[in-house]
């Protein structure tokens, strides 16, 4: 049998996952494996042949076919997948911010060298989501996303939710357990899910979307009182990655905390796992979830997509024509000042006659109107806690009517799912 021979740089969790799961396929020889350290220990036995320090062993090397590059972050994984594909290997990625910043580029290159790009581990995991919408979605208008993309976030906030406790507190446990980095901003501030968001989306809609213009806000200023309150309006807070196409190609794409219903699916979506909810013509909603990270999850998105090359390679002269990406069209950013949302606001205010009035009165003049409104008595220290829901509005004009609750602490904003 003519073996698919494949070389992989970054022998981490994900890995090491590969690895162990292309032993059970005859028809793949993985022929080299890059790594940073030749001498750490590893939960994996690879032979030390098989083992080099310098990636351009595997880039360079004329006898493989295909380079799974498994390290994430933009270089030097651009230098190491460029010089591949000008040597003509297909390439497999798990590198979402690679894609999410330089995916043009770098798709447009493999073009050129008419080789296929597969990143199926890149977004959600081991959730099957960019073969699905590539291939059998394909005859779907996709033109509103919802997902939630990072496993962290989603692990954090259950616990806040669950458990009462603080965004601190729950951190601190998570980082103790490993499920959370010792440095968590590319996951807690929303970087993560916006890498993922940016490729989804240009797949999705099959219109350009920049990192640049993505909105972005992080979890770590919910509390865990807003976790209470939305609870008792009938709402989970989730980290959402959002993204929604009009028929003018403008499109709003954005990752940050909501108050979503718990009528909904994605509520009901804990711990680490990820999900996505596509809307579109003619399929409507369709939602799939599962594990969005681990060892194991994301070999079996790096490993299909290997055995997809594998399939053809040798068969045809331009392989896997479907999940090629080459859109010539840009979408045109909408700015999240001019987007319309429903709010949820938490207010601390003076004890005052004529507060709820005040706020009532700001908010009109805005042309806000509200949903709901809900004072729960006075504090000990003559202040009151005041929760605001509003109607759909802008958001210019919301930031706006804040601005003018100088008298009050607004102490959360949060946006409200539809
Ligand atoms: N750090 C990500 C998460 C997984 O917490 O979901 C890899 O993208």
């Amino acid at each position: 049998m003519n073996k698919l021979k494949i070389g992989i740089i970054g022998l981490g969790t994900v890995g090491s996952g590969v690895y162990k799961t292309l032993k059970n396929f005859d028809n793949v020889e993985i022929i080299k494996i890059a790594v940073k350290n030749l001498n750490k220990k590893r939960s994996v036995e690879v032979p030390s042949s098989m083992l080099t320090d310098n990636p351009y062993e595997i880039v360079n090397d004329p006898s493989i076919d295909v380079v799974v590059e498994l390290i994430g972050g933009v270089e030097p994984a651009y230098s190491y997948l460029e010089t591949a594909i000008k040597n003509g290997k297909h390439i497999v990625t798990a590198n979402k911010e690679l894609l999410a910043k330089r995916g043009e580029e770098i798709f447009n290159l493999a073009e050129k060298y008419n080789r296929v790009i597969l990143y199926e581990a890149a977004i959600a995991g081991g959730i099957p989501i960019i073969m699905p919408v590539k291939t059998i979605l394909a005859g779907n208008k996709i033109n509103k996303i919802h997902a939630i993309l990072n496993g962290t976030t989603n692990y954090i906030l259950t616990k806040m939710d669950t458990e009462g406790a603080s965004y601190e507190a729950v951190l601190k446990e998570a980082q103790e357990l490993g499920y959370a980095e010792t440095d968590p901003t590319g996951d807690v501030e929303g970087f993560d899910a916006a890498y993922k968001i940016t490729t989804l989306a240009t797949i999705a809609f099959k219109k350009k979307i920049k990192f640049e213009n993505v909105y972005r806000e992080g979890i770590t200023k919910i509390r865990k009182e807003d976790m209470k309150e939305a609870n008792e309006f009938g709402y989970k807070i989730k980290l959402i990655a959002t993204a929604s196409i009009d028929e003018n190609d403008n499109a709003d794409v954005r990752v940050h905390p909501m108050l979503i219903s718990k009528d909904t699916t994605l509520a009901h979506i804990d711990y680490v796992t990820n999900a996505v909810e596509l809307n579109g013509f003619p399929i409507g909603k369709v939602v799939l979830s599962g594990p969005g990270a681990g060892e194991f999850p994301t070999a079996s998105s790096v490993v299909g997509d290997i055995l997809a090359i594998a399939a053809e390679f040798g068969k045809s002269d331009y392989i896997l024509p479907m999940m090629r990406c080459n859109h010539s069209t840009k979408a045109n950013p909408v700015k999240i000042e001019d987007t319309y949302n429903k709010y949820y606001i938490s207010i601390t205010a003076p004890n005052a006659i004529g507060i709820i009035a005040k706020i009532g009165t700001i908010c009109a003049n805005k042309n806000i109107s509200l949903s709901s409104i809900l004072q729960r008595g006075v504090s000990k220290d003559n202040t009151a806690d005041i929760i605001v829901i509003t109607e759909k509005c802008q958001e210019k004009l919301l930031r706006e009517a804040v601005e003018e609750l100088k008298d009050c602490t607004v102490n959360s904003i949060i946006r409200v799912a539809d």
